[in-house]
């Protein structure tokens, strides 16, 4: 929060840091001609932008992705350049570091990320991405937080903060609503001014205000009828206008769609190409159709940029690995808080002492999860997948089998090369719900029943699960529902690890297996962290950033028929090809009736829908087991009422009642008990991890300044506070609230 403190000079806000130089700044502007102040305005490469090479001002380079410096590219494209020395550590994906609910742990992450971009020489990281999941078929589920704003906004703000803190710019991403991967680049999302401020904008918000996020790229979509890279109301009036940002806007690649549009509504960098911030727009100034003072506010922009961040000198960068054994350690602790323990019935985990032979079924206990899924991809210097890390931590003398069970699935990565490759390629699975291979079924079946215990590995993989297209649904693929089932015939000691970045429909599978975890797409350090979870040389602490339904109709976009629109399916800038021809719908040629994505669920996303529409589900946002249980008691609030400018201070115990060390996310949410304005049935407003020794209790405090707590108000067009009574519920998860107490504002 930024405060001013009483009596004090008033503190310099983030985004002011960016304006220290505007008078030198403009001296330069000055001196550029329109060609020269033009040529910043769009990509040099694919990835980098002109700086003033005639003054010596560096070009900037940006690169992908949120969870490590991608790979290096030929300058015209996504090819890999064949380099060396371009790997990076490879970081737990979006939806892993949101599950560890950890603040600590997203600064010192994007610590991480900036101190390697450095090392790569690289300006801007094209990211966090922090879009809310408003779809669990969402293509970018993975690479995105939560499907709640207050929790999403935490994490951004510390990944933002520990980027620029190593130097780099952020450019956070993608401004906004870019909810969904089906026809993203051409729908038009219709959204309500108060569920966009509250729920899809926050994040963006606070990461601009308080975090002084340098950039920010407009996303592919339209919103209420307008492009994101040409939208006044998004880009000129919110982003410069309320929130003051002072840095630039790079528009998502491919996303710009006007020269008019883009010059007058707020996009400064067209990424990539010239086609509309380039000669076009040279012309359009000397028509008199967009005044060069349009021009030279771009440029600032982009030069507030350039002198925030120091270029690297190309003899200075690319040395070596980008990846460092500090962000390396912050991989292994970020996976390690994140792999959550869904269920535990009869205590199967931790793995007893007297298991000596594990089978370890399943491909995505083998599967490299580093690359792939388009745009967020790394080459990282190694990954440690389930079964290496489970064979590094195993006790002396236990015994490791393992057979995949089911083919892989490689979506139009396979079916770009053509029918041939899958002749040649018989592990490659033709279909996604292709069901078991008879023989590698026997062959893990002989396998389960000679264990004593079985992990078995299921999900989806970054072909299923990718930018470019949704899901068609989140069934388990492969028959991997039919595998659990006759592996339980011959051992019913299964312990299911689920390997996906987003939600799938675990309600047959979970009848089958008693012991559940979520182990995501969880970076180079992965595997070692899972184990040390299964094994108990750690009890585990994440919970979910989002909602698993107990099915995909129950999800809100879903029950209202908001999704997937019936309307044209366009060819999409990059993927979505292939998924949308096994829709059967049409792959190419002009969409001749746009989707429109009607959000008329408003702000009841996520736990929102379900806990206000009673609907149940399968595992709830925030839940999490451990292998001890944690006590709350003595809850209370520092006052009974609290002034719009308060700060509500709910102070409680919270102990560890078990035999190990633990961590628990305590989670704060508030529940509205009168007023006149609608709200969900509860919403997240704070929450804390908090370490505690076996036995140790300690007083914790979880604050909410009470702005937190207004609405939009969309008569008025401003935040608002309704007095009344509001009823604080305190837990470790939306469906496991220990205690309650009440107070007014
Ligand atoms: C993605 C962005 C990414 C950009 C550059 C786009 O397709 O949507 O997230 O940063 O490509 O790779």
């Amino acid at each position: 929060m930024v405060l001013l403190l009483a009596g004090c000079a008033k503190q310099t806000l983030p985004q002011e840091k960016l304006t220290a130089h505007d008078a030198e700044i403009n001296a330069i502007i000055a001196q550029l001609s329109l060609d020269e102040k033009v040529q910043m305005l769009h990509s040099k490469t694919n990835m980098s932008s002109e700086g003033v090479p005639r003054l010596g001002i560096q070009d900037i380079k940006y690169c992908d992705g949120p969870f490590g410096i991608r790979e290096e590219g030929v300058p015209n494209g996504f090819m890999s350049a064949g380099w060396t020395t371009d790997s990076a550590t490879y970081f737990p994906t979006g939806s892993a570091l949101a599950a560890t609910w950890s603040e600590d742990l997203a600064y010192q992450y994007g610590v991480g990320m900036g101190t390697e971009a450095r090392r790569r020489g690289k300006d801007i990281i094209l990211g966090p991405a922090v879009n809310i999941q408003r779809l669990p078929v969402g293509g970018r589920t993975y690479e995105y937080f939560s499907e709640d704003p207050v929790l999403a906004a935490a994490l951004g703000l510390s990944y933002v903060k520990g980027v620029q803190d190593a130097g780099t710019a952020a450019c956070i991403k993608h401004f906004a609503l870019n909810n969904q991967e089906m026809n993203r680049g051409s729908v038009n999302v219709v959204v309500d001014e108060r569920t966009m401020r509250e729920i899809y904008l926050k994040p963006f918000e606070v990461m601009v205000k308080e975090g002084g996020a340098m950039a920010v790229m407009p996303a592919y979509n339209k919103v209420n009828g307008f492009y994101c890279s040409e939208n006044e109301h998004l880009l000129n009036e919110i982003l410069r206008g309320e929130w003051g940002f002072k840095g630039m806007t790079v528009s998502d690649w491919g996303g710009t769609h006007s020269t008019m549009g883009a010059a007058l509504h707020g996009l400064d960098v067209q990424m990539t190409g010239d086609t509309y911030l380039g000669p076009a727009l040279i012309d359009s100034v000397k028509a008199g159709k967009v005044p060069e003072s349009v021009v030279d506010d771009k440029v600032r922009e982009i030069l507030r940029v350039r002198y925030a961040v120091e270029a690297i000198p190309a003899d200075k960068c690319n040395l070596e690995t980008a990846s460092t054994p500090e962000s390396r350690a912050t991989a292994y602790e970020v996976a390690k808080r994140s792999v959550v323990l869904l269920k535990n019935n009869g205590g199967v985990l931790p793995i007893k002492k007297d298991v000596k032979k594990i089978a370890v079924i399943g491909r995505n206990a083998t599967a490299l999860t580093q690359s792939g899924g388009m745009g967020a991809g790394v080459k990282s210097p190694y990954e440690v997948t389930p079964l290496q890390g489970l064979q590094n931590r195993a006790p002396e003398g236990v015994e490791i089998t393992y057979a995949p069970a089911y083919k892989d699935y490689m979506g139009m990565f396979a079916f770009w090369r053509g029918p041939e490759f899958l002749k040649e390629h018989p592990e490659v699975a033709a279909e996604i719900d292709a069901p078991a291979d008879p023989k590698m079924l026997e062959e893990a079946l002989a396998l389960a029943a000679d264990a004593d215990l079985v992990l078995y590995f299921f999900g989806t993989n970054k072909s299923i699960e990718t930018e470019g297209s949704d899901r068609e649904n989140i069934d388990l693929p492969l028959g991997q529902e039919a595998i659990a089932e006759a592996i339980a015939k011959v051992n019913p000691n299964i312990v299911g690890v689920m390997i996906s970045g987003g939600p799938c429909d675990i309600s047959g599978i979970d009848k089958i297996i008693p012991a559940m975890v979520q182990g995501w797409w969880n970076g180079l350090e992965g595997g070692n962290a899972l184990a040390d979870v299964l094994f108990g040389n750690v009890a585990p602490s994440g919970k979910l950033p989002f909602t698993f339904p107990v099915k995909l109709a129950d999800s809100p976009a879903y029950a209202l028929d908001n999704y997937p629109q019936k309307a044209d399916v366009e060819g999409d800038l990059f993927g979505n090809m292939y998924r949308q021809d096994v829709q059967g719908q049409r792959r190419r040629g002009p969409v001749r009736y746009p989707a429109t994505a009607y959000y008329s669920e408003g702000p009841l996303v996520g736990y929102r829908w379900f806990d206000t529409k009673s609907i149940p589900v399968m595992y709830a946002f925030g839940h999490g087991l451990s292998y001890v249980d944690f006590s709350y008691s003595d809850m209370k609030a520092n006052k009974a009422k609290y002034g719009g400018k308060d700060v509500i201070k709910v102070k409680f115990k919270l102990g560890n009642t078990g035999s190990m060390p633990a961590e628990e996310v305590a989670q704060l949410y508030v529940r509205r008990l009168d007023g006149n304005v609608s709200w969900p049935v509860k919403e997240l407003k704070a929450f804390r991890r908090v370490s505690l020794d076996a036995g140790q209790t300690k007083v914790v405090t979880l604050e909410i300044p009470v702005s937190e707590l207004r609405y939009w108000n969309e008569q008025t067009n401003d935040w608002a506070l309704e007095s009344g009574t509001l009823e604080l519920l305190l837990g470790g998860a939306s469906d496991d609230i220990r205690l309650t107490t009440t107070v007014k504002i």
